[in-house]
């Protein structure tokens, strides 16, 4: 998803790293209230660097910890609806990696309000985004990425999928605690990418504590995942041939790819199938794999500076597809005066803000190669689930998610169909029994990057649990 990525092929459901950066060992005490209710207006953000709009939404940020013994805290991030806070639903977004900040991608290139110009300096107002339907937590989890830091520095070379989703329900329950007003809330956990596990893993530890403690405080109603991992050995399988089928490799590397990787784990894969993906990789040419169709960044933080010039900023909604939304916010989440504004104290911050902590990625644990088990487990539990996928994405297809939602053998309610938005097609979808499959046409891995105005529309039927649009023959205009 940026510049240098190459020097790290790795061909999994993750992201680039560009440099490996320890967190600070070192903390000191924190001004912090002890009561949560004070904290949240402590959290409040008034302004942000580079700002030169008004909004009419409350937003807070700040820390909440989840292990007091190791000293580990999660870095939040509240944006409130533009209008009503208090009647719209809240909803929960994650990034993947394993390693990569929900602030880096989520809030800053995805669905929040705030983007970043490619001064990384200053913002812009994201024209769609998803806080027009909800109120938005974004959370960087779990330690060591982005703002989160644990006091205990093995910590970071030691997380996983069962620490992640335990540690996030932790933070969860603290943070209602702190946000009071938000307990009983209509509540949906989203995220895309290697957050195709942290989603379902944390709905299903909120549906069993919910039902061990009878608490309603967590009113979880729904998950929502894109371009997601599922499945390992299907989504291997929707890669490859999807690598072929788009026509990036060659025959021989497909072969190999499906003999050597169909039985290997995307996290922790053996050296013969990391051999053939990386000569996969190189037949890929320097093509951006997370969205085959647009450029790749070519410019590091600093050559930005010198292509930013030629580029023709004019006005939000019309601006031009950027592929290195990245390097700006690295630029922008790195100044000291914006780490102050987002309550994150020197003393907590990494050394070195990064999208994506390599650290974090290469250490990982437990991975488990499927969650298909956890659907079958909430598929019945009454919860909505809905799957989406853009269709130019190379790191986990749409051949994936369709492989990975077969594997479930649901009945189909209502059979494939284009959707449509200003009257073209934005996609395509099936409702099975118990799930929706959303195809996004056009996007990428990170479809509301790519495609903001369709994802838009995609909360929205999610949030109302209705069918994607069909065709509008009469105009409204
Ligand atoms: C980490 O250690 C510092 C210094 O002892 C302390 O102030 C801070 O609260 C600790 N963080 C957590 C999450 O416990
Ligand atoms: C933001 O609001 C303040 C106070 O109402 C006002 O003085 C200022 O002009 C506004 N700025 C913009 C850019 O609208
Ligand atoms: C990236 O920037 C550094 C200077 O910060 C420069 O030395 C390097 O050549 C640049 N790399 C590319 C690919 O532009």
């Amino acid at each position: 998803m940026a510049n240098p990525r190459w020097e790290f092929v790795r061909f999994t459901a993750i992201t680039i790293f560009v440099s490996v950066t320890l967190l600070a060992g070192t903390c000191v005490v924190a001004a912090s209230s002890q009561d949560p209710v004070v904290q949240q207006e402590l959290d409040r953000v008034l302004h942000l660097p580079g700002q030169s709009f008004n909004v009419s939404f409350a937003h807070y940020s700040g820390y909440v910890t989840v292990n007091e013994e190791s000293g580990r805290a999660l870095f939040y991030w509240l944006v409130e609806a533009v209008e009503d806070p208090q009647s719209k639903p809240l909803i929960l977004w994650l990034n993947g990696g394993p390693g990569c900040s929900s602030i880096a991608y989520g809030m800053a290139e995805e669905i929040g309000p705030f983007h970043i110009n490619a001064d990384g300096k200053s913002l812009y107002l994201n024209p769609y985004s998803w806080n027009q339907v909800a109120n938005v937590l974004f959370l960087d989890s779990p330690v060591g990425v982005g703002y989160s830091y644990s006091n205990t520095s093995s910590d970071l070379l030691n997380n996983g999928d069962k620490r992640t989703a335990a540690d996030s329900l932790s933070f969860l329950l603290k943070w209602f605690e702190r946000f009071p007003q938000y307990k009983g809330r209509e509540f949906y956990i989203l995220g895309e990418s290697y957050a195709g596990h942290y989603v379902p893993q944390l709905s299903l530890v909120i549906v069993l504590y919910n039902r061990a403690t009878a608490d309603k405080t967590i009113n979880l109603k729904g998950y929502m995942v894109g371009n997601a991992l599922t499945d390992d050995y299907h989504d291997h399988l929707g890669v490859f041939q999807f690598l072929w089928t788009a026509g990036l490799i060659s025959d021989q590397t497909y072969k190999k790819l499906n003999t050597l990787c169909d039985f290997e784990s995307f996290i922790h894969s053996s050296d013969a199938c990391e051999k053939i993906q990386e000569i996969a990789y190189k037949e890929l040419g320097d093509i951006d794999p997370y969205s085959i169709f647009t450029p790749p960044c070519k410019a590091n933080v600093s050559g930005s500076n010198l292509l930013r010039k030629k580029m023709h900023w004019i006005g939000r909604i019309s601006q031009k597809y950027d592929p290195c939304t990245e390097a700006h916010s690295t630029v922008y989440f790195n100044l000291p005066e914006v780490q102050k504004a987002l309550h994150v104290s020197p003393k907590f911050a990494p050394a070195k803000w990064e999208t994506c902590s390599q650290q974090v990625n290469e250490h990982w644990k437990d991975s488990p190669r499927t969650v298909l088990d956890v659907y079958k487990e909430l598929i019945h539990s009454g919860l909505r689930i809905w799957v989406f996928s853009g269709d130019t994405d190379a790191i986990l297809p749409v051949t994936s998610a369709r492989y990975s939602i077969d594997a479930l053998k649901l009945p189909t309610v209502k059979p494939w169909r284009a959707w449509y938005d200003d009257g073209q097609v934005a996609g395509w979808t099936e409702e099975y029994e118990g799930l929706n499959f959303v195809v996004v046409r056009g996007a990428g891995h990170e479809v509301p990057l790519h495609k903001p105005k369709l994802a838009l529309t995609l909360i929205k039927a999610f949030l109302s649990g209705t069918s994607m649009p069909t065709l509008q023959l009469v105009s409204d205009a």
